[in-house]
């Protein structure tokens, strides 16, 4: 009867990750997308694959579209992001391989990218991930082709290059394999106090948390947040999803709708917390079922959009 529950809460409020795609052609999807959520990012098009397809020709309206429904509903906009190993246009990783692109030219390159990316959206975005996944699994930094061409100083660089362009936005280091002891935890919160002794403008740590019911929840989450909390920083939780191995059970989704719930009351519980993004908000459209075989589900929505346990869950996480 009536209109659905929408989820609205003390901030941090549940936000989605959007599909571009979707958003356009999917009347549906739109409609609950701008009846749930008051924060949304783009899932991939804000990449820079996304946005700079050939060198120099820029294509923003994905992201716009995004940016412009997040206006036209008083959505806050999250970016995501600016300097991965992934997802980059085929121009710049061959440029690099074949060494037609040379160190000196990959630091403008990038440089450029940052300032033009941020400057567009400037007081639009609340928050940038300015650097995703830069510590390995081993808590070295990554071998990615931005650290084996420039350097550990890039990372600097991509935040100064960042605030120089929106001052206002905050800034945040975005990875995985954060939400429980792992050697990742250590090196990342060492990286981030040694980059803000240096007067690198660092102001948040994104967890991606994407978890699956398949393995224990990561009871020392929160801990992990107020770790980072006690340094100064913002928190949040970018991109949750808690996917599992299918078939779909009632019993499985009890679980997920438990875990879900967890994560939002960990984030609540840390004053610090400032997001909490889920990525994706339907079971019709989620990257879990391309990239982990055999499972999915992960969403708060399923396929026809109808709420799931976990949907419940977190209305009642407060
Ligand atoms: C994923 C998207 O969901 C997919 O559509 C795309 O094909 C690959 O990237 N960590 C991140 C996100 O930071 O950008 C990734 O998004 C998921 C893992």
């Amino acid at each position: 009867t009536g209109r659905p529950h929408a989820l609205t809460f003390p901030a941090p409020a549940p936000a989605p990750a959007v599909d571009v795609a979707a958003l356009r052609t999917e009347p549906d999807y739109r409609a609950a997308l701008n009846r749930e959520f008051t924060n949304v990012t783009a899932e991939n098009a804000m990449k820079w694959e996304s946005v700079e397809p050939q060198r120099g020709v820029h294509t923003w309206a994905d992201a716009d579209a995004v940016v412009d429904n997040a206006r036209r509903h008083g959505q806050q906009v999250r970016g995501h992001n600016l300097v991965w190993h992934n997802q980059l246009p085929a121009w710049l990783t061959e440029g690099v391989q074949n060494g037609t692109i040379g160190a000196a030219e990959l630091r403008r390159i990038l440089r450029d990218h940052i300032t033009t990316e941020v400057r567009r959206y400037k007081g639009r975005i609340r928050a940038w991930d300015v650097v995703n996944e830069v510590i390995d699994e081993d808590g070295t930094l990554r071998k990615s082709i931005w650290l084996t061409q420039l350097g550990p100083g890039y990372i600097a660089d991509a935040f100064r290059w960042a605030r120089q362009a929106d001052p206002r936005a905050k800034l945040y280091v975005n990875d995985y394999n954060l939400e429980w002891n792992s050697p990742k935890i250590e090196a990342t919160l060492a990286l981030i106090k040694d980059l803000r002794s240096q007067g690198v403008p660092v102001d948040g740590i994104g967890f991606q948390g994407h978890l699956g019911i398949q393995y224990d929840y990561p009871g020392d989450w929160a801990n992990v947040m107020r770790r980072f909390a006690d340094l100064g920083l913002e928190v949040a939780v970018t991109e949750l999803d808690v996917r599992m191995v299918l078939p779909v059970t009632p019993e499985k989704l009890a679980t997920q709708a438990a875990y879900y719930g967890r994560a939002l009351t960990g984030c609540l519980s840390v004053p610090a917390c400032k997001e909490f993004t889920v990525w994706g908000f339907t079971d019709r459209h989620s990257w879990v079922p391309g990239w982990f075989d055999g499972e999915g589900a992960a969403c708060l929505l399923d396929e026809s959009l109808t709420p799931k346990p976990a949907y419940t869950t977190l209305l009642t996480s407060t």
